[in-house]
């Protein structure tokens, strides 16, 4: 066998596993968001950047804020096809699917249990949590949460996370509760910022494919 047939077929593999990861939708990585969101050029910029110059060295992650249909997901998925594509492991959790799924493992011998998810996500090159904040939060979701994020400062290893609450709303949410406290002021020596513009794609494209079948004005 080649090694050209070798390189190709790994990297088939490779671009398929990080599409399995973020979702089809998200497939089309940091070179559509280019193409179709200008808007957000600073910030693809920024992200693009971090994720070409991400190595097992780097410590400090992104912090994403923005509202609802701001893209914040896209960006973190278009992060996680860079790295999975050049070989890193990456964790993309929605934070409501992960605490589902420690629910799920006190319920079932089955599945993986809460030791298992916590190490699994501890553990990875990269791990990106999508939609903190959006979740229920109790004592005992934050503390989940906190452990995991506890593991990864203390072992220098980077974290993405995308929420629709920017720093300050976070702690609101969160800094009633213990290791809300304890999470957000980790977090606060872990991440950069990256907030994004204030507009909704999904509407913005529906609004521009009905003016666009409607034609041109007169
Ligand atoms: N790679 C991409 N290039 C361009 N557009 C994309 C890409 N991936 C997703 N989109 C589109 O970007 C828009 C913004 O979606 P996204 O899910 O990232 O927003 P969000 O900020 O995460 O919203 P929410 O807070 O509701 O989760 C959607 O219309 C989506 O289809
Ligand atoms: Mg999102």
């Amino acid at each position: 066998m080649s090694a050209s047939v070798t390189d190709f077929d790994t990297q088939t593999f490779l671009t398929d596993l990080a599409t399995e990861k973020v979702g089809r939708r998200f497939a089309g990585g940091f070179e559509r968001i280019a193409r179709e969101m200008p808007h957000l050029d600073t910030q693809r910029r920024q992200c693009e950047e971090w994720a070409r110059t991400f190595s097992r060295e780097t410590d400090k992650g992104l912090y994403l804020s923005g509202k609802t249909g701001s893209s914040k997901t896209a960006l973190a998925a278009a992060i996680v096809i860079d790295l999975v594509s050049r070989g890193f492991g990456v964790e993309f959790s929605n934070v409501a699917d992960l605490l589902a799924d420690v629910r799920a493992s006190y319920d079932s011998d089955d599945v993986a249990t809460e030791h298992e998810i916590v190490e699994e996500a501890a553990g990875v090159d990269l791990l990106v949590l999508d939609d903190l904040g959006a979740e229920k939060i109790t004592e005992h979701s934050i503390g989940i949460l906190e452990r995991i994020i506890d593991r990864r400062y203390r072992a220098l290893k980077p974290i993405v996370i995308t929420s629709n609450l920017d720093g300050d709303a976070l702690y609101s949410e969160m800094g009633d509760f213990l290791n809300g406290q304890r999470l957000v002021s980790r977090l606060c020596e872990m991440v950069e910022g990256v907030a994004l513009p204030a507009r909704d794609m999904r509407v913005k494209k529906q609004t521009t494919k009905k003016e666009d079948h409607a034609g041109p004005r007169t």
